[in-house]
C-alpha cells in the first residue's frame, strides 16, 4: 500500500522498520504507544497534501506528530491502521516581518528556535514551556499550549495571527500571511488552534511578537497556603511575569535528582515569583518571609527555576503515574487540592505524597500521583472534583487520548453534534486522529 505513496513521492521519507520508527511510537510519558504502519516525514506542504489524500483513499488514520512532548496521549495512534505524520522536517521557511512585528515559520521549528529568532531581533515570543527545545511551534498551536508566561502574555491562541493548514482531502488553506485587519467573515481559522490533529495538519504559523519584558528579580518564597501564594502574586499583578507554586516535598525530590540544596520544610509550599518591577517596590506590597531566596544573577535565576522545571522529569521516573492538568477558579484552588489529597490513600495506598505544582495565578494546577492502583478511578474522581468546582478538565495540555472519554461524557448532546459536524466537514474521510476529541 506504500508503493503508490513512494511512486508519487520518491523523495518522501517513509520509515517502516520498527527500529527507525522507535522514537515516534511512544509518547513522552511512555504511557501511550502504538504500532503505526509507517512514520512519514514530509518536508513540504504539498507532500503533506499528497500523504493526506493517499491516507484518505486507503482509510488509514493519520496521527500528526510534532515534537512528541504532548502529555495526554494525542501524538501516537491507537489500534486502527494508522501512520504517524511527523512535522519535524517541515522547516523550509522562517522570517520576521519587522513592520507587522510578526514571525512566520514552518510548523517543524521548535518553540525554542522561534523564541531565539524573536530575541535575536530584539523581540520576544512570550509562550514558554519547559519542553521548549523539543515541542514544535505547530504542536504548540495544535494544543494551544500555555506555560509559565500565560499570566503576563496569555495562551498560544493570544499570539496566532495566521495559519497554513492541510485538510485530509489535500486542500491547502493558505492563510498564514493575513493582513493585520481582515474582517471578511467569521475567523474560523481559529478552529485549528487546540484541534490536536483532528481537523488538519498545521504546516505553517504566523505569530504576533511582543516587546521584551525581562524579569528584574526572581524569588522562591515559602508560603503556608495556596491562598497566601495567590494573594502575594495578585498584589504585584501587572508586574508579574511568572507565578509558579511547588510543594516543598516535590521540590525537595527535584533537589535530590538535580543535586540542589533542599528547600526549608517549615512551610508546605513555595511560590516562585518573577516580576519586572524593582524589588524595593515589591517589598512595599509583599512581606517577604526571612527564608525567601532572591535571585538576580542569571545563574541564580536558573537554579531557582530548576526546582520548578524539573518536576515533570522527576515525576516521570516513577511508576503507574496519573498526571492531570486542570484549572479551577482561584477561590477554589486551596480546597480543591485538599479534596484531591484525600483521594490519594484510596487510589495509591503505597504512595506517600501528592505532587501538586503549576501556574497558580492561572488557577492551573498539575496533579500527579504515583504508584496508582486504579488509574481510571483516580482520573474520574479528580475530574469529577474539577467539574464540581466549575473548573476545566484540561487547562493547557489538551484532551488527547487520555481524557477523550471523560470529555465526551461531559459535553452536552448539542455541543457534541456541533463539534462532530465541524469535524466531518473538515475531515470528510474521518482519518485525522479519530480517537481524540471523538
Ligand atoms: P506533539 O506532542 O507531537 O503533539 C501534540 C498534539 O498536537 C497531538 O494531538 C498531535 O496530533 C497534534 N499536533 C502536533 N503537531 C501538529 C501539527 N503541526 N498540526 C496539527 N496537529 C498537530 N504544555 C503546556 O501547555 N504548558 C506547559 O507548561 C508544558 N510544559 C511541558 C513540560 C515538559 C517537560 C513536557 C514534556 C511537556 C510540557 N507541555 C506543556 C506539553 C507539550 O510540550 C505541549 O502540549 C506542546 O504544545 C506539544 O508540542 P509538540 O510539538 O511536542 O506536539
Ligand atoms: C509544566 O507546567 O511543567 C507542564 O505543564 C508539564 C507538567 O504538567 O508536567
Ligand atoms: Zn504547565
Amino acid at each position: 500500500v506504500f508503493e503508490q505513496l513512494r511512486a508519487a513521492m520518491p523523495e518522501l521519507t517513509v520509515l517502516t522498520d520498527p527500529t527507525s520508527m522507535a522514537g515516534f511510537t511512544s509518547d513522552w510519558t511512555g504511557h501511550w504507544s502504538s504500532s503505526p504502519l509507517a512514520v512519514v516525514q514530509p518536508t513540504t506542504t504539498e507532500q503533506v497534501g499528497e500523504i493526506l489524500q493517499w491516507a484518505s483513499a486507503h482509510a488509514i488514520h493519520v496521527i500528526t506528530q510534532g515534537g512528541n512532548t504532548g502529555l495526554v496521549g494525542g501524538s501516537v495512534g491507537g489500534s486502527s491502521p494508522h501512520i504517524i505524520l511527523s512535522t519535524k522536517n517541515l522547516r523550509s521557511y522562517a522570517a520576521i516581518d519587522h513592520q507587522r512585528r510578526t514571525l512566520t515559520a514552518s510548523a517543524g521549528f521548535t518553540l525554542g528556535e522561534i523564541q531565539e529568532m524573536a530575541r535575536s531581533e530584539q523581540f520576544d515570543y512570550p509562550v514558554d514551556i519547559a519542553a521548549r527545545d523539543s515541542a514544535t511551534i505547530g504542536g504548540t498551536v495544535a494544543t494551544n499550549a500555555g506555560g509559565i508566561r500565560v499570566i503576563a502574555h496569555g495562551m498560544t491562541s493570544a499570539h496566532v495571527v495566521g495559519l497554513e493548514v492541510v485538510l485530509s482531502d489535500g486542500t491547502i488553506i493558505d492563510a498564514v500571511d493575513k493582513l493585520p485587519k481582515d474582517n471578511t467573515g467569521p475567523d474560523w481559522l481559529r478552529l485549528f488552534i487546540g484541534s490536536e490533529g483532528t481537523l488538519g495538519v498545521i504546516t505553517a504559523v504566523s505569530v504576533q511578537l511582543s516587546e521584551q519584558r525581562n524579569p528584574l528579580w526572581t524569588a522562591l518564597i515559602p508560603v503556608t497556603s495556596i491562598d497566601q501564594a495567590i494573594e502575594m502574586g495578585l498584589s504585584l499583578a501587572p508586574a508579574v511575569l511568572a507565578a509558579e507554586i511547588i510543594s516543598t516535598a516535590s521540590a525537595n525530590e527535584v533537589a535530590t535528582v538535580a543535586q540542589l540544596t533542599p528547600l526549608g520544610t517549615d512551610t508546605r509550599w513555595w511560590l516562585l515569583l518573577e516580576a519586572d518591577c524593582d524589588f524595593e517596590s515589591a517589598m512595599e506590597r509583599i512581606e517577604f518571609p526571612e527564608e525567601t531566596i532572591l535571585a538576580q544573577q542569571p545563574s541564580d535565576v536558573e537554579r531557582l527555576w530548576t526546582y520548578r522545571e524539573r518536576h515533570t522529569e522527576m515525576i516521570s521516573r516513577h511508576n503507574n503515574v496519573v498526571k492531570l492538568d486542570v484549572s479551577v477558579p482561584l477561590s477554589q484552588l486551596n480546597s480543591f487540592i485538599f479534596e484531591v489529597s484525600k483521594l490519594v490513600p484510596k487510589y495509591a495506598p503505597t504512595a506517600d505524597c501528592l505532587y501538586a505544582f503549576g501556574h497558580v495565578l492561572d488557577g492551573n494546577i498539575h496533579i500527579s500521583v504515583r504508584d496508582v492502583t486504579d488509574e481510571k478511578g483516580l482520573t474520574e474522581a479528580v475530574l469529577n472534583l474539577v467539574v464540581e468546582c466549575d473548573g476545566a478538565i484540561s487547562a493547557e495540555h489538551g484532551i488527547g487520548r487520555m481524557k477523550t472519554q471523560y470529555w465526551a461524557e461531559h459535553q452536552s448532546a448539542s455541543q457534541l453534534t456541533v463539534w462532530r459536524g465541524i469535524r466531518k466537514s473538515l475531515d470528510r474521510a474521518g482519518v485525522m486522529n479519530p480517537e481524540v476529541l471523538a
